[in-house]
């Protein structure tokens, strides 16, 4: 029980990685909240999460909706009383080569990928240092570090949520929260599952263990960081990659 109590909040639980770390967090001992825009999703992932018996809520909420978002953090508080780990998890694609990539497509992956991790973290920060303690993780990637052909507006939101990370980390660290990202590599989610099949070929070719990333590798990721065993690890970026970019 690495997670005993502690009270977590993950963006984009109802599925992929989200749920995946979700689950993991609940068999930790956690108080999991899942919020998501796909209601659907969210209440199967609910009901998962109360099989296993863990205390568990869901919101749907759109990241890049400030109100909504609030909303949840405040409702969060009131009903577990504090609120522990924050993973800012919930991200899309919308790809293009530059030349061809359009103005709504910037915009709408900029708002969720980059204002959505500001939003929330700026939701749960006043209740993380009222408390003087807290752990918050962000979803970066692999492209956001390396860039990736087709991804100008992906790679910016994943280089920029790195940037934030760091900003982070320096601003509340004295104030006890710990502020760290992952950058995943190819991981078989709804998300790769519109990748052509040739470019994961190639990528599970170019990964030196040989094969692509499953949520589960990422989540275990996110266990170890939000778990007091990083109590000294803050404003790092962590590869879950397979050694993809090495
Ligand atoms: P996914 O598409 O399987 O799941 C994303 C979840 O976020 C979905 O449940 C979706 O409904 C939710 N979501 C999307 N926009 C939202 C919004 N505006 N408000 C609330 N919820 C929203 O994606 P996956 O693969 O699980 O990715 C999770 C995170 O990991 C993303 O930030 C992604 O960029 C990042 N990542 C994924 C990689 C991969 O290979 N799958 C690699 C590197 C990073």
């Amino acid at each position: 029980m690495r997670l005993k109590d502690k009270v977590a909040i993950i963006t984009g639980g109802a599925k992929g990685i989200g749920k995946e770390t979700a689950l993991l967090f609940a068999r930790e001992g956690a108080k999991v909240v899942i919020c998501d825009f796909d209601e659907e999703a969210g209440h199967n992932t609910l009901e998962e999460l109360k099989a296993i018996g863990a205390a568990a809520l869901f919101f749907k909420v759109d990241v890049t909706d400030r109100a909504s978002v609030q909303a949840m953090v405040e409702a969060t508080k009131k009903e577990f009383g504090r609120i522990d780990i924050l993973i800012n998890n919930a991200g899309i694609t919308s790809d293009a080569l530059l030349t061809k990539m359009t103005e709504e497509q910037w915009d709408k992956v900029i708002a969720v990928n980059l204002k959505g991790v500001f939003n929330c973290t700026q939701a749960v920060a006043p209740i993380m240092l009222e408390q003087g303690s807290g752990v918050i993780l962000n979803a970066s990637s692999v492209v956001g570090v390396y860039g990736n052909i087709g991804q100008t507006n992906y790679a910016a939101t994943k280089a920029g949520v790195i940037g934030m990370t760091k900003s982070w980390a320096k601003e509340l660290g004295r104030k006890g929260i710990r502020v760290n990202a992952v950058a995943p590599g190819f991981i078989l989610t709804d998300m790769t599952a519109k990748v052509p099949q040739k470019i994961l070929d190639m990528m599970k070719e170019k990964t030196p263990l040989g094969r692509l990333g499953l949520p589960q590798d990422v989540a275990a990721a996110y266990l170890f960081l939000a778990s007091d065993e990083a109590s000294y690890i803050n404003g790092q970026v962590l590869g879950v990659d397979g050694g993809l970019m090495i």
